[in-house]
């Protein structure tokens, strides 16, 4: 039997705008999927998803997700024709829109085959094979929650738009800083919402041109005020970050509720976080106890909030 973790991650700035080329900081979780596979007599594959789960989310996943598993299994060439695989995901990560579930699960079956079959991968070829997972998800995904997944820690990360290596860089935030994540309950598809952005972008081209230079400013002081450690300032910056994903259509009713919720009760900023349209918030907290204030007011409200530390 061998077995492969993927870390969940939470994208601080940049998603959408990631697919494009422009640059993203993602942060891994503390928490992951674990994948354990068997190798059994008979041949194909069957899957046992022991994930804990936002309700529904497993359902409306279900076939991208043996979609994501076959295309990992193919692309790491795994005979499945006189050998059957039982594979088993499990772990701590809790499988919603927004925290990298996809990924965690492509990464942690690559690493988990790579176990079982001794394939002597490195990171580099555990990230490739989960990129290809992914694709089954949503139709152009820049990479960012794989790369996350697999490589753990604080990403800058830049999609080479001519397929060439994306740009990766591990930043080193001298804190780490308390997080909020806040469940909407909501699964939006990433394929349809990516989508509904390229349509929107193609329909207003200056309009695009011109939040796309903001936020690549914004992305760049993000980068200088995480090296430096300055909670208000990130924060500062998450603020303006979702003001830009509201002005590109992704954020939700929803998510607009929670972010303000969290700023009501302390954060130094908040933003949607992923997908959007539902999915996730996030909200930095300069400590535990503001970070449990947050978490506290999202429960009241009737949504799951997560701590976790970020950085
Ligand atoms: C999804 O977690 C993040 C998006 O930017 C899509 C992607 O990067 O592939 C919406």
């Amino acid at each position: 039997m061998g077995m492969g973790k993927g870390y969940g991650k939470t994208i601080l700035f940049g998603e959408h705008f990631v697919v494009y080329g422009l640059p993203a900081i993602a942060s891994a979780l503390g928490t992951s999927t674990i994948a354990k596979v068997k190798v059994v007599e008979g041949k194909g594959w069957e899957v046992d998803d022991n994930r804990p789960a936002t309700p529904g989310y497993k359902k409306q996943k279900y076939d991208e997700a043996m979609q994501s598993i076959k295309n990992v299994i193919e692309h790491l060439k795994i005979d499945t024709g006189t050998q059957k695989l039982e594979i088993e995901f499990a772990g701590d990560l809790y499988a919603a829109s927004g925290v990298g579930a996809s990924a965690a699960q492509c990464t942690s079956l690559a690493r988990a085959l790579n176990d079982t079959f001794d394939l002597n991968l490195n990171d580099e070829k555990i990230n490739e094979a989960a990129y290809e997972g992914e694709r089954a998800y949503h139709g152009t995904p820049s990479g960012i929650d794989n790369t996350a997944s697999t490589y753990g820690g604080l990403i800058w990360f830049v999609k080479n738009l001519s397929g060439g290596k994306n740009t990766m860089d591990l930043l080193k935030s001298p804190k780490k800083f308390p997080l909020v994540i806040g469940n909407t309950g909501l699964t939006a598809s990433t394929t349809e919402v990516v989508a509904d952005v390229r349509k929107l972008k193609e329909e207003s081209p200056e309009k695009f041109d011109k939040i796309f230079k903001d936020y690549e400013a914004l992305a760049k002081e993000a980068k200088e005020v995480l090296l430096a450690g300055s909670v208000e300032k990130i924060g500062k910056l998450m603020n303006q970050n979702h003001e830009l994903l509201q002005q590109i259509t992704v954020s939700g009713e929803v998510n607009d509720k929670l972010v303000k919720i969290a700023l009501e009760n302390g954060a130094k900023g908040a933003k949607m976080t992923g997908t959007g349209r539902g999915g996730l918030v996030i909200a930095i907290a300069e400590n535990e106890e503001i970070q449990e204030k947050i978490a506290k007011a999202i429960e009241k409200e009737g949504h799951d909030a997560w701590r976790t530390m970020i950085g």
